[in-house]
């Protein structure tokens, strides 16, 4: 259709990168580019730590439980949703700023996503590539202390960017008619679709893994949802002034 159509469209996560670095005016271009994103109330709640320190990189690989991407990208982002700078904004105006509100979690994380997009788009123009970790999240508290991060901030999601060193294939989306409804919410035909889209998933595997995984969307998502992931994070929020009320 278009040139940045095409790109949008043609994303997939990459993990193994060439040795080439990122030179640090290209990074602030992209985080620019993040800064350039629709942010709620102009509140700019998105903070992201280059993490540069070999030491550091190579304890976020075990922190994010041995993905081994956080170190031999060319580049590792944290993105944290970042409240701090609000406090300190309303202290210099003598006001005590009201924290803990789910609505400000909500904003501040969405704020984040957005930003985080804007710049893995913003790479990928470049001929760049890179995959989100969540695994930042699974010893949360461990990653806010190793990057001194004080309360009211918290790391959303990890960034590992490169230049690629593979090129894997796209994975299939669901089909149109599950995401996107008109006038009212409406699910009728949905099980019927998804048992559909399973078979592109099934494929999908088949020919990526060359044979050794074969799960469809349903079967992935149905082992994941039956027990709690990261159950340590509402607590890990609380102690960070997040989600109190
Ligand atoms: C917020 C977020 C966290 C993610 N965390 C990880 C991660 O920790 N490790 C990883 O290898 N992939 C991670 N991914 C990548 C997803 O697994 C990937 O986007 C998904 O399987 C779809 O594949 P695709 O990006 O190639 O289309 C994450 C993606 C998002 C959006």
């Amino acid at each position: 259709m278009n040139e940045v159509i095409n790109l949008l469209q043609a994303r997939s996560s990459v993990r193994k990168f060439t040795d080439q670095e990122i030179a640090q005016d290209i990074l602030e271009e992209l985080i620019k580019c993040g800064q350039a994103a629709a942010t709620s109330s102009f509140i700019q709640a998105c903070t992201v730590i280059q993490v540069e320190d070999k030491n550091k990189r190579n304890q976020l690989v075990d922190l994010t439980g041995g993905q081994p991407y956080v170190a031999s990208a060319a580049r590792f982002l944290v993105f944290c949703a970042d409240m701090n700078r609000h406090k300190l904004v309303c202290e210099m105006h003598n006001s005590k700023m009201e924290s803990g509100y789910a609505e400000q979690f909500i904003t501040a994380t969405v704020d984040v996503a957005l930003f985080a997009q804007n710049v893995m788009t913003a790479a990928q123009s470049l001929g760049l590539a890179g995959v989100y970790i969540g695994g930042i999240r699974n010893n949360i508290a461990e990653v806010s202390e190793l990057l001194e991060l004080p309360t009211l901030v918290y790391p959303v999601f990890g960034m590992c960017l490169g230049y690629p060193a593979q090129d894997p294939e796209t994975k299939p989306r669901l089909p149109l008619s599950v995401v996107l409804k008109t006038d009212r919410y409406q699910d009728d035909n949905d099980s019927k679709t998804i048992s559909e889209y399973d078979k592109q998933v099934r494929e999908y595997y088949r020919s990526r893994t060359g044979g050794t995984k074969e799960t469809s969307w349903s079967e992935q998502i149905s082992d994941m949802l039956v027990k709690e992931a990261r159950p340590h994070m509402k607590t890990y929020l609380k102690d960070r002034g997040f989600i109190l009320k």
